[in-house]
C-alpha cells in the first residue's frame, strides 16, 4: 500500500444470514480523488460504506483507511473522516447552528474554534438564511445541506457521502456538486454513492459499478465507456419483430446494443452509416432517431441491468 492510498479494501465480504451483501470486494481509493460507488438498489453500496467508516465489520477480508484498521484505531480514523448517511441524522428541535455546535463538541473542538468553524460551514453550504430555524421546519434540501455541513465540521481528509443529492432540486444539486469540487480542489478525498449517472459522470474521477455485492468494473467514466461500449449512441423505437429486418445489415457493426422494451440503443464508433441505413429502410417514413454521446448510464445498464445483446 502506497502513502497515496486513502482506502484499501482487499477481498472484503459481508454476510447477513444467508445473504451475501458484499462479495469479495477489492477497492483502492487514491488520495484527492472523487470516487463514486454505483449500483442498483441493494447492490451493497451502503454496506460497503458502513464497513469503511467502521460501524459494520466485514465477515472476511480487510479494510484499511489511512493505512489503519478502523476496529483497532477507531478514534484516530474517525477524527479524519466525515460521513453523511443515506438518511439524515439531525436533532429536529434544534436549529442548524445548534446541531453544528453539538456535533462540533463531539469532535472536541474548543469554543473559539467551534464558533469559527460553524460560521465557515454555514457560509460554505449557504445555510445562513436558515441558521436559526428549527430543523423540523426546514425543507428537505436545507436538511440535506445541513447533514453535509455536519460531516465537514472536523475538516475531514476523507468525506463519505451516501446519496448526497437524492430528492434534491436541480439547483441544489448543482450547488452541491460545486461544493464537492471545491473540497476536492482543497485536497479532500470524496467517496460517494449516487443513482444519478449524470452526477457520477460529471463529478467522479473514478467509479466502481457494483451489482449483487460484486465489483463489475472500475475506472474513469470515459475509460469505462470506451471499454464496454463505444462513443456514439443511436437510440430509437423498434419492435422486436421488426429487428431482424432492420438490424441485420451485414456491413454494419451493431453487436453492442441494448433493448429496454421497444427502445433500442446501439453503440457505435461512428453513427452515420447506421442513420443512413435506417433512413433508407424507412424510406419516406421518418422514424425519430436520437443520436447522442454514450454516457455512464449506458455503461451502468450494460453492466448491471438489461444484458447487452450479442456480447462485444
Ligand atoms: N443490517 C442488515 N441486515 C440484513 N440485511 C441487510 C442489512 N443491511 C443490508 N442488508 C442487505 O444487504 C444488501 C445490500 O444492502 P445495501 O443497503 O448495502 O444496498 P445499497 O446498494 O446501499 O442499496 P440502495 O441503493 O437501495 O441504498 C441488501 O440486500 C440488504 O437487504
Ligand atoms: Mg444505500
Amino acid at each position: 500500500m502506497t502513502a497515496e492510498t486513502i482506502v484499501e479494501a482487499a477481498c472484503v465480504s459481508k454476510r447477513f444470514g444467508s445473504r451475501l451483501a458484499v462479495d469479495r470486494l477489492d477497492l483502492r481509493i487514491p488520495s484527492g480523488v472523487c470516487f463514486g460507488l454505483l449500483g442498483p438498489n441493494g447492490a451493497g453500496k451502503t454496506t460497503t460504506l458502513r464497513m469503511i467508516y467502521g460501524v459494520t465489520r466485514p465477515s472476511s477480508g480487510e479494510i484499511l483507511v489511512f493505512g489503519m484498521d478502523i476496529a483497532r484505531n477507531p478514534r484516530a480514523v474517525r477524527s479524519r473522516l466525515g460521513v453523511t448517511l443515506q438518511q439524515n441524522v439531525l436533532i429536529e428541535a434544534l436549529s442548524p447552528e445548534e446541531n453544528l455546535r453539538v456535533f462540533g463538541r463531539y469532535h472536541l473542538l474548543s469554543e473559539p474554534e467551534l464558533s469559527r468553524r460553524i460560521g465557515e460551514v454555514i457560509d460554505f453550504l449557504e445555510l445562513k438564511s436558515h441558521a436559526k430555524v428549527p430543523v423540523q421546519k426546514l425543507s428537505g434540501g436545507f436538511q440535506r445541506r445541513l447533514a453535509i455541513a455536519l460531516s465537514l465540521m472536523n475538516r475531514p481528509e476523507l468525506l463519505i457521502l451516501d446519496e448526497p443529492t437524492t430528492g434534491l432540486d436541480p439547483a441544489v444539486r448543482l450547488a452541491l456538486w460545486s461544493r464537492v469540487r471545491d473540497l476536492r480542489a482543497a485536497g479532500t478525498t470524496t467517496l460517494l454513492t449516487t443513482h444519478y449517472m449524470d452526477e457520477a459522470q460529471r463529478l467522479c474521477d473514478r467509479v466502481a459499478i457494483i451489482s449483487g455485492g460484486k465489483v463489475m468494473d472500475e475506472g474513469a467514466p470515459p475509460e469505462l465507456i470506451g471499454k464496454h461500449l463505444a462513443p456514439e449512441t443511436v437510440e430509437f423505437d423498434c419492435a422486436p419483430e421488426e429487428e431482424p429486418n432492420l438490424l441485420s445489415e451485414p456491413g454494419l457493426s451493431l453487436r453492442r446494443r441494448l433493448r429496454v422494451g421497444k427502445r433500442v440503443m446501439i453503440y457505435l464508433e461512428d453513427a452515420t452509416p447506421l442513420i443512413e441505413h435506417v433512413r433508407r429502410h424507412d424510406r419516406g417514413d421518418r422514424r425519430a432517431l436520437v443520436v447522442r454521446p454514450t454516457n455512464l448510464e449506458d455503461v451502468f445498464l450494460a453492466l448491471t441491468g438489461t444484458s447487452l445483446e450479442g456480447g462485444q
